[in-house]
């Protein structure tokens, strides 16, 4: 029996040093716990580093994406493209605005928007009726309203096709929302994410590339919207009101100070920690290459740098990823599949009538997928222990 003993590797880890933890130490030890100069301080960092002219901090990024959408003027009915291979907040900010994501599939590469579908998708959901039926889910979507915006997703840390998303955009005057939640630091065709559209969002749970704890960070060069969401995230205060008067409907999304603390710090380190992840992808790839029955992940042409968030293998077709994934268990090596699909998700089966082989690609990659312990903190014995497991649940 193996259940009860611990695994021979963790899934994912922070990689927090003395700095982080005296800096926030720093912060309980001071009577601002909110709304202070760590907050400024983590902003100004994220905003240097990605060369963005505002940056408002937040306590994740679902409540960043949830921003983007309200600042974008998403409305009910209104139809936004996204990816069905995704982590589910991307669909499902939009879904908090009743707005109805329209679902493209993704390219088997790299698991992003397969823009060559998405170009046939806004030119057919421009043009309306028969032509935009075949793209929008056959339930759910009767008074729909008109295509207002794209949400591409940097799935994995890596770019999204931005040259021709942005074409797209131009040409058809629609919103482009990015969530980079997945990619702070990856660079397409050498410009980091999260500037690409009218506002990106990072995030900072523990297993990203830098953690706050919780958090999330929106960027964009776009006064007006970033003036409505320090508004929204504050309960609604526009400038001007004092704690009582909120000029907007808004929410609490307001980061506290002691994550926003870790997050400066960690933002000091940015290059490293993106190394050491770099290094540990490296280790990875050299082993993997040797085993038979898997595909290491697939990196396109226009990602200049990858930030490696997660690290996903497929299993190769006739090989079941749900028995490796219980053999690797039962070895005590964790290991997750990545991502589940989002149409098949039971609440939006319920929704929107969505069913097996309406993605396929999505589905393909969602049955393959699997996600090996990753972090920078790894060391090189832990990822060959990872490999010699995988090789021998493999085989036998
Ligand atoms: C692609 C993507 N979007 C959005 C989010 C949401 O971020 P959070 O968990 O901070 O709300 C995540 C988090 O894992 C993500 O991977």
């Amino acid at each position: 029996m193996t259940e009860n003993l611990p695994f021979l590797v963790p899934m994912s880890s922070p990689d927090l040093t003395d700095a982080e933890r005296t800096r926030v130490m720093e912060v309980v030890n001071s009577p601002v716990l909110s709304m202070g100069k760590q907050t400024q301080n983590f902003e100004k960092a994220i905003a240097d580093f990605v060369g963005a002219k505002h940056a408002v901090a937040v306590n994740s990024g679902t409540a960043g994406l949830h921003l983007c959408v309200r600042a974008a003027g998403i409305e009910a009915g209104d139809l936004v493209i996204t990816t069905p291979f995704s982590f589910v907040s991307s669909t499902n900010v939009l879904l908090f605005e009743k707005a109805i994501p329209v679902f493209v599939d993704v390219d088997p590469l790299t698991g992003n928007l397969d823009v060559d579908l998405l170009e046939k998708a806004v030119v057919d959901l421009v043009q309306g009726g028969e032509a935009a039926n075949k793209w929008l889910p056959r339930e759910g979507a009767h008074n729909h309203g008109k295509l207002k915006a794209i949400l591409a997703v940097d799935v994995f840390g890596q770019p999204a096709d931005y040259e021709r998303i942005i074409n797209l955009v131009k040409k058809y005057d629609l919103k482009l929302i990015e969530d980079s939640c997945e990619s702070l630091g990856a660079e397409y065709k050498s410009v980091k994410t999260g500037l690409f559209g009218d506002y990106g969002v990072f995030a900072f749970y523990p297993n990203k590339q830098i953690t706050t704890g919780e958090g999330g960070m929106i960027v964009t060069n776009d006064d007006k919207a970033a003036g409505l969401m320090r508004a929204l995230r504050n309960q609604g205060r526009a400038p001007g009101d004092n704690w009582l008067q909120h000029t907007e409907l808004g929410y609490n999304y307001r980061i506290d100070e002691l994550s926003a603390a870790l997050g400066a710090v960690q933002m000091t380190r940015i290059e490293e920690l993106l190394d050491k992840r770099q290094q540990v992808a490296d280790w990875y790839a050299e082993r993997l290459a040797e085993i038979q029955g898997i595909e290491t992940p697939g990196v396109a042409e226009g990602t200049t740098r990858n930030s490696w968030f997660v690290y996903v293998i497929k299993v190769k077709p006739g090989v079941d990823r749900d028995k490796l994934a219980a053999k690797l268990t039962d070895a005590r090596i964790p290991v997750r599949p990545y991502f589940l699909p989002i149409h098949l998700q039971p609440y939006m089966v319920k929704q929107f009538g969505y069913r097996e082989g309406d993605y396929l690609v999505t589905e393909d990659l969602g049955k393959r997928g699997l996600a090996l312990p990753f972090s920078g903190v790894m060391t090189e014995e832990q990822v060959e222990t990872v490999c010699q497991t995988l090789r021998q649940c493999l085989h036998s």
